[in-house]
């Protein structure tokens, strides 16, 4: 492994361990468990991710905030309800595999989780993940997922963004108009997107074929947070509104209006089939400018 000048690795008492990252475009946080990016704050700005002050820190449950990847399967697993909600990748401990300064001074992490037998309990698969992580001016997250198995491999994926916002009642949600969404909020229907989207309730959706950048428009905090993609066709828009955050131990009663999540993923219709040997990457790309 490279020795680099810009990230550590650093043991909480009371916690996870998990990488600090801080050269001269911006600062993160990136825990092992999960390879769960829980801060990103470009040089000069506030803060980007939203993180839950309610959020678990122990392993075997989910941090509720950042980014969590959900690999192999999205939501509750349809052959198996009492599995993990969003498969097993956000709740094992992933592993440290290069840390580097790069020339312009960003700072690049690779984390990685190979199969095992617990995980083949849960998903008969043999795989190998990657996690690149590339913290500068942009952050750039990619998860690469490589089928090591002689059969393809049906799977989802999501890099379930939480963002920080200024009041979900104000902001608008571009980039994502004219396209077809299923509504959670209602059975699943199928509906398509006119404009761009603005909140006034509970809100869980996965637009499907949406394979263009969505931009945050935030009146409140005055700026525009933009979620280009690579290797993703779905983009999953949830907030959980007053029911749903009062009845998840996990996430402050009066959170909700911070926070809006933008999902950059390969779910329902969109997901993925990796041929034998075959990786897929898909990537999320954060940036953010005035309004
Ligand atoms: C979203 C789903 O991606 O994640 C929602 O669309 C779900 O249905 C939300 O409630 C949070 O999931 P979890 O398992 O982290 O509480």
């Amino acid at each position: 492994m490279n020795a680099p000048a810009l990230a550590s690795i650093v043991t909480a008492s009371d916690g996870l361990p998990y990488l600090s990252i801080a050269n001269p475009h911006a600062t993160a946080r990136i825990y092992l468990h999960g390879a769960h990016v829980a801060q990103w704050r470009p040089t000069g700005q506030s803060e980007v991710l939203w993180m839950s002050a309610r959020s678990n820190y122990v392993s075997g449950k989910p941090i509720r905030g950042g980014i969590p990847l959900c690999f192999p399967w999205f939501g509750p697993n349809p052959q198996r309800p009492e599995l993990a909600a969003h498969g097993f990748a956000r709740i094992r401990p992933w592993t440290v595999a290069q840390l580097s300064d790069l020339p312009d001074g960003s700072s690049r992490v690779r984390l990685t989780l190979e199969s095992d037998s617990d995980t083949l309990a849960l998903w008969p698969h043999a795989f190998s993940a990657e996690l690149t992580v590339t913290v500068g001016t942009t952050l750039d997250v990619e998860l690469a997922v490589t089928n090591r198995g002689s059969t393809p491999s049906p799977c989802e994926a999501a890099l379930h963004t939480y963002f920080t916002i200024g009041d979900i009642r104000r902001i608008a949600v571009e980039g994502l108009a004219g396209g077809t969404y299923i509504d959670k909020m209602a059975n699943a229907a199928r509906t398509v997107q006119a404009g761009a989207i603005t909140f006034s309730g509970e809100t869980d959706r996965v637009y499907l074929g949406s394979e263009s950048a969505v931009v945050i428009r935030d009146p409140v905090l005055g700026r525009r947070i933009t979620v280009a993609k690579r290797g993703s066709r779905s983009t999953v828009v949830w907030n959980p509104w007053v029911t749903k955050s009062a009845a998840m131990p996990d996430f402050g009663d009066h959170e909700w209006p911070g926070m809006v999540c933008i999902e950059t993923a390969n779910v329902a219709d969109d997901h993925l089939t990796i041929a034998s040997g075959a990786t897929q990457r898909m990537a999320a790309i954060l940036s953010v400018t005035g309004i």
